[in-house]
């Protein structure tokens, strides 16, 4: 049984460290101190724990936004505890900062998370029904744990609170649908190969851009095609934005995995 609770005191909010060192490996250094958190809960923030068992075993943290006039939350972290995770805790934790915020008059949370973890992917996209529009390269500058190796690269994620899609996940969430048409890069043996990005049309609404499956098995076997994949999908994804596309959810093909890029506003 999972029960998700906002923090009730800066000796809950302090565990939020350790589950970030968990979830992420980060190094100590990397991780947002609790003291960040406690101001920002101070000051209009979410900070809310997951717990099973007498124990946290996951958070999300969120902070008041603001540009062009318009308020909204950002979310900056949620982390699972390893041996916690699948289990749907990053979904309970995200159907509470929805209706936390809704309570505040809050109908849209954004948060940026990194287009090659396809888990993430999945949660947002899929699961959540939310959308990305937006490709910021390196955004961080993080080089440790989970985003060792290569650069921080950050999709822009949308959450519409009351968008229809969003309404319709809450109440049904379909498996990963597969992807139609032609994706945009394939794999050949070890190798990587580029199909030209020029097939981004204006008139074809749907695209798929072939991602790996697991970046982190590919990053211990081979680091430099690591690289490339990221190279390559922050030029994709970059210029299917520019053309109009927003990324909506993960398709899924037998074991590869596909980001559904629609055009705006139909997608
Ligand atoms: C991302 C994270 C929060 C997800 O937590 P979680 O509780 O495991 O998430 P859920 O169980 O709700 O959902 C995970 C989904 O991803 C799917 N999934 C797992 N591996 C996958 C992969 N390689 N590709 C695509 N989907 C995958 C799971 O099957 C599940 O979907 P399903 O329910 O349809 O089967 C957790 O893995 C975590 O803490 N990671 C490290 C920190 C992090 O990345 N935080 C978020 C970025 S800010």
């Amino acid at each position: 049984m999972i029960q998700i609770r906002e923090a009730r005191s800066v000796d809950e909010i302090m565990l939020t460290e350790e589950l970030q060192l968990d979830a992420w490996g980060f190094s100590e250094r990397e991780i947002a101190p609790h003291s960040a958190l406690v101001a920002s809960q101070h000051s209009g923030g979410l900070v809310a724990l997951a717990w099973a068992e007498g124990e946290a075993v996951g958070f999300v943290w969120g902070f008041p936004a603001y540009a062009g006039g318009r308020i909204w939350m950002h979310s900056h972290q949620m982390a699972v505890r390893p041996d916690w995770q699948g289990k749907g805790v990053a979904l309970a934790l995200k159907r509470f900062q929805r209706t936390w915020a809704l309570e505040r008059s809050i109908d849209t949370v954004t948060w940026t998370f990194d287009p090659l973890l396809t888990k993430n992917a999945r949660l947002n996209l899929g699961k959540l029904g939310a959308w990305a529009g937006t490709y910021y390269a390196d955004f961080y500058g993080l080089r440790t744990g989970l985003y060792a190796g290569i650069p921080a690269d950050r999709l822009l994620i949308t959450w519409e609170l009351e968008d229809e899609r969003v309404r319709e996940r809450l109440r049904h969430i379909p498996p990963p649908p597969p992807p139609r048409g032609k994706p945009l890069a394939r794999t050949s043996g070890a190798g990587l190969e580029l199909r030209p990005l020029d097939l981004l049309e204006p008139e074809a609404n749907e695209v798929y851009l072939r991602v790996p499956s697991d970046i982190e098995a590919l990053k211990a076997a081979d680091m430099g095609l690591a690289e490339a994949w990221r190279l390559f999908t922050r030029e994709a994804f970059s210029r299917a934005f520019a053309k109009g596309y927003r990324a909506v959810d993960l398709a899924r093909d037998d074991d590869a995995v596909y980001y559904q890029l629609s055009k705006a506003p139909d997608r």
